[in-house]
C-alpha cells in the first residue's frame, strides 16, 4: 500500500474503502472486514452514513491494530447549523468505538462552516483528531478558510472521476499543499461509466479491468482513492492496482471522458 504525507507531515494510504450508502450492520462489517484482510487499511465513514457503529465493529474484529487503520469521518451539515462540532465529534468516536480519528472533515459548506473550523482546530490542538480537512469546499470556500484560518486543512475531499474531473479544485489544492481525496470515483452508483468501452479496451492491455484503469487514473493524478463495494471480488480488485502504469496516451484517452456534469450535489447550490 502506498502513501501520501499530508501537509501536517501524517501519511495517508492513497486507497481507502468508501463506505457511504453501505447500510449498518452485516453488509457495512463485511466490507470493512474484507478490505482490511485484503490489504486496505484506510476507512472513510461519515456521521451521516449511518454505519460508523458497524465500521469501528469490524476494525475491533479485524486483529488490525487501531493505529495501523487510517480512518476518516465527518461532521455532518445539521451539526454545523446548530454549533455541535464537538459534542457530534464525541459521538462519533463512541460510535465508532475509537478514542480519537485519523481524519475529521467538514461534511458539505454548510451554514456556520467557519465556526465548525474553529472547533475542529481546537480538538486537532488538543490530539483529539490526527488531521481536519472539509469536503466539497470550492476554490472560494478554500480562500475564505485560508483568510479566516492559521489552521490548514489537511484535506479537501471533493467529487472526482473521468467524467467530472474537477481539476480546477484539484489545481488549486496542488498549489495549496492540499491533499485531494476522490468520492464516487467510478462514476457512482447507477452510473455507466465503468461499461465505457474506452476503459475495458484500456484494461485489456495491462490485463487489467475498467475500475482498476480508472482507479489507477486518480492515482496518477495525485489524488487519494475512495472506491466503495459491497463485494469481496470487487474490493479486492480495487486495491489490486499498484503493479500497473497507464502510459500517458491512455491517460488522456481517460481524460477525453468528461462530461462537465457531476453525479452528485453543487456544493455551491445545495439543500441539505
Ligand atoms: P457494488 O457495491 O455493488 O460493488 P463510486 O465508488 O464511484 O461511488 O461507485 C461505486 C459503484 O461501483 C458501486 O455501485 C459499486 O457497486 C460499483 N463497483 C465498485 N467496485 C467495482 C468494480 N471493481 N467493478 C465493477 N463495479 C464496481
Amino acid at each position: 500500500m502506498d502513501f501520501i504525507k499530508l501537509n501536517n507531515g501524517i501519511e495517508i494510504p492513497r486507497i481507502g474503502l468508501g463506505v457511504f450508502q453501505t447500510p449498518n450492520g452485516t453488509q457495512t462489517e463485511n466490507a470493512v472486514l474484507w478490505a482490511l484482510e485484503n490489504g486496505y487499511r484506510h476507512i472513510d465513514t461519515a456521521m451521516i452514513y449511518g454505519n460508523e457503529a458497524s465500521v469501528g465493529a469490524a476494525i475491533a474484529k479485524s486483529g488490525v491494530k487501531r493505529r495501523d487503520v487510517f480512518l476518516t469521518t465527518k461532521l455532518w451539515n445539521d451539526d454545523i447549523r446548530r454549533h455541535r462540532a464537538k459534542e457530534a465529534f464525541e459521538e462519533s468516536l463512541d460510535r465508532l468505538g475509537t478514542d480519537y480519528v485519523d481524519l475529521y472533515l467538514i461534511h458539505w459548506p454548510a451554514d456556520g462552516w467557519q465556526e465548525a473550523w474553529e472547533a475542529m482546530s481546537e480538538l486537532y490542538e488538543d490530539r483529539r483528531v490526527r488531521a481536519i480537512g472539509v469536503s466539497n469546499f470550492q476554490i472560494h470556500h478554500l480562500e475564505e478558510l485560508a483568510a479566516i484560518s492559521d489552521v490548514r486543512p489537511a484535506v479537501d475531499q471533493i467529487e472526482s472521476s473521468p467524467q467530472f474531473g474537477n481539476d480546477e479544485v484539484i489545481d488549486y489544492c496542488g498549489s495549496h499543499g492540499i491533499a485531494v481525496e476522490a468520492w464516487s470515483p467510478l462514476g457512482g452508483t447507477g452510473g455507466s461509466l465503468l461499461s465505457d468501452p474506452v476503459l475495458a479496451e484500456i484494461g485489456a492491455k495491462y490485463g487489467k479491468s475498467a475500475a482498476q484503469v480508472v482507479i489507477r487514473w486518480h492515482l496518477q493524478r495525485g489524488v487519494i482513492v475512495l472506491p466503495k463495494s459491497t463485494h469481496e471480488q470487487r474490493i479486492r480488485e480495487n486495491i489490486d492496482v499498484f503493479d500497473f502504469e497507464l502510459s500517458a496516451e491512455d491517460m488522456a484517452a481517460v481524460d477525453a471522458l468528461e462530461t462537465g456534469r457531476r453525479n452528485g450535489s453543487d456544493p455551491d447550490d445545495f439543500a441539505f
